[in-house]
């Protein structure tokens, strides 16, 4: 493994964590889907070797994990291949899939190649709303054998749920069906909306009180179940008052890699149109993290406008979402709407609370 030796010459920590987004191909198509709403072809793709080598570069600058995903990263007939690059080098490998395509063979090639951990996204507890989400019918059922594949191949294994107005009041059964499945973690994620997600906002936009229940629902799981299973659970954006501080600071401890080998510093920043981002076909990973105009345009506090300069919190949320601003205000510089001093603030607080619309729209999946 390379030392990460300079990686603070920039003066900047190094960056702990590196999303591998190896392919743009899913099986599923969830209406909340964060991919870009122009996805990269197959040919597209970066071959194994330049994974390989994006594995050791990020060794190389501090990275300690990287979390392979996509689309559906097993999709790709060398992930195999790449999970064995990225522990060549040191790195601790996170397999991030929708499960439906993971048979046990294909999860022993993977352990004998160094995954240390797989995180399985479902869509609900209830089958039939599950695969209705995901537009996947039988869906639900391979992800259950997958996960269940985990853990008898004697991996840890997180279950990731997405939430929102068609399935958060199942969080109960979600929640029961994680401890089942003897996951050692949790994560329940509410819907961001930007790309894709963002056109099916009238049909996930949970009400207030469906967030409330939610928000207790999650905390008493959390307390009875404290040592069995760990849950994340974060109140939506657009009903909190403050916003989050997104990907931990833009360019502060994190990046994304695309299937085509560009370089971002938030997983959704392709949503950011008109923002330029380098490729590792032509910088080193090290440079970019560095040097590149997009990562140094939002760190920091110098970037901010009012009134952020002068918010007592600034240091705290660091500006919330870039994604988030851009996504409802078109300046990718403003305020985070889902801050209460944000002078777009009613744009997140009037939708959250105009509730369910009267008849609730159908989802628009992908093409
Ligand atoms: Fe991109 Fe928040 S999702 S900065």
């Amino acid at each position: 493994m390379a030392s990460p030796d300079s990686a603070t010459s920039a003066g900047l920590e190094p960056p702990l964590a590196m999303l591998a987004e190896l392919t743009h191909r899913c099986p599923l198509q969830c209406p909340y889907c964060s991919n870009p709403t122009s996805l990269a072809n197959r040919d597209d793709e970066l071959d194994t070797a330049q994974w390989v080598d994006v594995m050791r570069q990020a060794a190389a600058i501090g990275v300690l994990q990287a979390h392979l995903s996509g689309g559906e990263p097993t999709a790709r007939k060398d992930f195999a291949d790449i999970v064995a690059g990225a522990h060549a080098a040191g790195i601790y490998t996170n397999l991030i899939t929708s499960g439906v395509l993971l048979t046990r063979e294909r999860l022993e090639a993977y352990r004998s190649a160094g995954l240390d951990h797989v995180q399985i996204s479902i869509q609900d507890s209830d089958p039939e709303n599950a695969d209705r989400i995901g537009n996947y019918a039988g869906g639900h059922a391979r992800k259950l054998t997958a996960a269940r594949a985990v853990r008898e191949a004697g991996l840890p294994l997180t279950i990731n749920a997405v939430v929102h107005r068609q399935n958060l009041d199942h969080l109960p059964e979600i929640i029961a069906l994680a401890h089942e499945l003897d996951a050692q973690r949790l994560e329940i994620a509410n819907v961001q909306y930007y790309g894709w997600a963002l056109r099916n906002r009238a049909a996930l936009m949970p009400t207030r009180e469906q967030v409330e229940r939610a928000t207790e629902v999650a905390a008493a799981a959390a307390e009875a179940l404290a040592g069995e299973l760990a849950i994340d659970y974060v109140v939506p954006d657009y009903h909190a008052r403050r916003p989050k501080r997104c990907m931990d600071g833009w360019g502060n401890r994190f990046f994304a890699v695309t299937p085509r080998g560009r370089v971002l510093p938030c997983h959704a920043a392709e949503t950011i149109t008109g923002m330029e981002f380098s490729s590792v076909l032509h910088r080193p990973l090290r440079w970019i993290w560095e040097n590149d105009p997009a990562f140094n345009r939002f760190r920091g506090t110098d970037w901010m406008p009012e009134p952020c300069r002068s918010c007592e919190f600034k240091n705290r949320d660091l500006g919330g979402c870039r994604c988030q601003a851009f996504a409802l205000t078109g300046d990718v510089g403003a305020t985070d709407p889902v801050c209460e001093f944000s002078p777009h603030h009613g744009l997140v607080a009037d939708t959250a609370a105009s509730g369910v619309p009267v008849a609730t729209p159908d989802y628009v999946y992908r093409a």
